[in-house]
C-alpha cells in the first residue's frame, strides 16, 4: 500500500460478557476460521504490521490459535484489566512507532480490504488526524453514535447518550485511522467515563473536533462492518460470509439444491459440474473434485473427492480420501484416513475407518473395516466386521484382490486373506486363509427330525395342567423338563 508508515491495533482483549458463554468470542469460528484471524489475514494482505491486544492470564488459548496461523509481521500487547476500548489500546502505546495508526476492533470480522485502502486515501485527501468508518443501522441500540454538531465530528457511547442522541441512527464502526504523535499524546489524556468507569478510545475522535483538527468519516456498508457482541450477532455475521462463499462456488459451476440450508467452510473447494445437496456441511479442509454429487444430509471434514464421486444421503465422512467414480452412502461413515478407491463401493450403515478399500471393491451393507487393507474387486458380505482391537492393541486385517468374504462374517485381526479366497457365510476366522482357499468357521448344522412337533405337544400339555393350577402364576409353570429338553 502507498503509505509513509503505518501500524494497525487490533483489539480483542474484551470480556464478551454478552455473549454469555465464558469464552473468548474471539475464537468462535466463522465458516471454519476464529473471529480474529479474518481481520489479521487482512491486514496481513495489505502488509500492515500489526499488534493484537489480548487480555493478561486470560487469552491464552487465542495466542496459541493466532500463532497457529503463522501471521506475518505480528506481535502482541497485553491488557492488565479491561478497562475499556481506549485502555486496550493504551497497553500497545509503547510498540507505536508509525505515522499512522490504525485502530481496529477485533469484533468486527467481516471488514474489507478495500474498505481500508478506501479509508487511508480518505484520511490522505483530507489530511484528517483521525479518519474513521461510520455506517447507517435501522436498530443502533448498543453502538457508539456519530454525531455532527456544526460540521465538528463526536462520537457518543450508546449508555452515555440522551434520548433524542439515542435517535441517531449513523453509528461508529469502530475502525480508525489515526495520526501517530496525536494518538499517543492522546492515549495519555483519556478519561475514565463516569458512568461505566471505563476508558473510550472513541474521546480521541471527540478530543480532536474540541481542538479544532480534521476529523473525517467514511460511511460504509452495515454487513461490512457489523460488531459481533452477542452469539445472535455471530450468527448474522457467519450468514453473511457463507453466502458470500457459496456465491462464488455458484459463479464457479457448482449446482447447489436449497444454498440456504448448506454450510460451507471457508477453505473447501469445490470443481465445476458438482451438486450440493440440501442440508450438507461441508468443513474444514475439504475438496471436491468435478462432476461430485453429494447428496442431501451428507457431513464432509477435511475430505478429499477426486472427480465423479457420488456420496448418498446422511453420510458423513471425515480425514478421508475418495478416488474418482468412488461411491459411499447412503448412512455411510468413513473416518480417520479411509480411502476408498477408483469404483468402489461402500454402502448403507458401513463404517470404514484407518483402511484402504482397492478399486472396485465393495462393502455394501452393515458392515465394519477397520485397520484393514483391501486388495481389488475385493467384496465384503452384508454384516461382516474386522475385529481389529484386542482390548490393548489393534491389529491389522489384509484381504488381496479378489477375495470373497461371505455375509456375517467376524474377521478376528491380525489376519490375512489372500488373492482369491473365499470365506463362508456366518464365519469366524481367525486363521490366515491362502490363495484360492475356502474358509468355513461356524458350527455344522444339525436337524432333528419331527422334533418340532414333539416341543409343541410338549408345550400344550404344561400349559392345560396349568390352567388347573390355582396357585399358578406366569413363570412358574416352566418345569426343570422342559427347559433341559430346549
Ligand atoms: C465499540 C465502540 C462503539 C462502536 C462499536 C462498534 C468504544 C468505547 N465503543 O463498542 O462506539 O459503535 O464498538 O462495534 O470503543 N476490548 C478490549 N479491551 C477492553 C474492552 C474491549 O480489548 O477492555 C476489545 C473487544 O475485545 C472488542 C473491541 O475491543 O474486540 C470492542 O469492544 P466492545 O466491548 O465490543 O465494544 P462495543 O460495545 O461493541
Ligand atoms: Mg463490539
Amino acid at each position: 500500500m502507498e503509505h509513509t508508515s503505518t501500524q494497525a491495533i487490533v483489539l480483542a482483549a474484551g470480556n464478551a460478557n454478552r455473549f454469555k458463554t465464558k469464552k473468548n468470542k474471539q475464537l468462535e469460528p466463522i465458516c471454519g476460521k476464529p473471529m480474529v484471524i479474518y481481520q489479521l489475514h487482512m491486514l496481513n494482505s495489505l502488509s500492515i504490521p500489526t499488534i493484537l491486544v489480548l487480555g493478561e492470564n486470560k487469552d491464552e488459548t487465542l495466542k496459541q490459535t493466532v500463532q497457529h496461523y503463522k501471521i506475518k509481521d505480528l506481535s502482541f500487547a497485553t491488557q492488565k484489566q479491561q478497562l475499556g476500548t481506549g485502555d486496550a489500546v493504551a497497553s500497545a502505546k509503547d510498540q507505536l512507532t508509525s505515522n499512522l495508526v490504525l485502530i481496529l476492533n477485533g469484533d468486527m470480522p467481516l471488514i474489507s480490504a478495500d474498505i481500508i485502502k478506501t479509508l487511508y486515501k480518505k484520511q490522505k485527501e483530507t489530511s484528517a488526524t483521525i479518519a474513521f468508518l461510520s455506517t447507517n443501522v435501522i436498530d443502533p441500540t448498543g453502538y457508539g453514535r456519530v454525531i455532527n454538531d456544526s460540521g465538528k465530528i463526536y462520537i457518543i457511547e450508546d449508555k452515555e447518550c440522551t434520548n433524542e442522541q439515542k435517535e441517531i441512527s449513523t453509528i461508529n464502526a469502530g475502525a480508525y485511522l489515526v495520526d501517530g504523535e496525536f494518538l499517543k499524546h492522546e492515549l495519555s489524556h483519556l478519561l475514565k467515563s463516569s458512568l461505566t468507569g471505563e476508558y473510550y478510545i472513541t474521546d480521541i475522535v471527540n478530543h480532536a473536533s474540541e481542538q479544532g483538527k480534521i476529523v473525517t468519516t467514511f460511511n460504509v456498508p452495515y454487513d461490512n462492518v457489523r460488531g459481533v457482541n452477542t452469539l445472535e450477532e455471530l450468527w448474522a455475521v457467519e450468514q453473511i460470509k457463507r453466502a458470500e462463499i457459496i456465491r462464488h462456488w455458484m459463479l464457479n459451476g457448482v449446482r447447489f439444491e436449497l444454498a440456504q440450508s448448506t454450510h460451507v467452510d471457508h477453505d473447501v473447494t469445490i470443481k465445476a459440474g458438482s451438486y450440493i445437496g440440501s442440508g450438507v456441511h461441508l468443513k474444514k479442509g475439504t475438496t471436491i473434485g468435478e462432476s461430485c454429487t453429494i447428496q442431501a444430509y451428507s457431513i464432509l471434514e477435511n475430505a478429499t473427492l477426486e472427480n465423479n464421486v457420488i456420496v448418498d444421503y446422511h453420510s458423513v465422512i471425515q480425514d478421508s480420501t475418495l478416488q474418482a467414480n468412488a461411491h459411499v452412502g447412503p448412512f455411510a461413515r468413513l473416518r480417520n484416513n479411509a480411502i476408498i478407491g477408483e469404483d468402489a463401493q461402500i454402502g448403507n450403515f458401513v463404517e470404514v475407518k484407518n483402511s484402504t478399500i482397492g478399486t472396485k471393491s465393495k462393502a455394501k451393507h452393515l458392515a465394519y473395516l477397520g485397520d484393514a487393507t483391501l486388495g481389488q474387486n475385493v467384496n465384503i458380505g452384508a454384516g461382516t466386521i474386522t475385529c481389529n482391537h484386542d482390548g490393548a492393541n489393534k491389529h491389522k486385517t489384509v484381504i488381496d484382490s479378489n477375495a470373497y468374504i461371505g455375509s456375517n462374517n467376524t474377521l478376528i485381526a491380525p489376519l490375512h486373506i489372500q488373492e482369491g479366497a473365499y470365506t463362508a457365510a456366518g464365519s469366524t476366522i481367525n486363521k490366515d486363509v491362502p490363495k484360492d482357499a475356502l474358509a468355513i468357521g461356524r458350527a455344522k448344522q444339525e436337524n432333528k427330525e419331527d422334533y418340532a412337533t414333539k416341543l409343541r405337544e410338549k408345550i400344550k400339555k404344561n400349559s392345560d395342567s396349568s390352567k388347573n393350577d390355582k396357585h399358578s402364576f406366569v413363570g412358574a409353570t416352566k418345569s426343570k423338563n422342559f427347559e433341559h429338553n430346549l
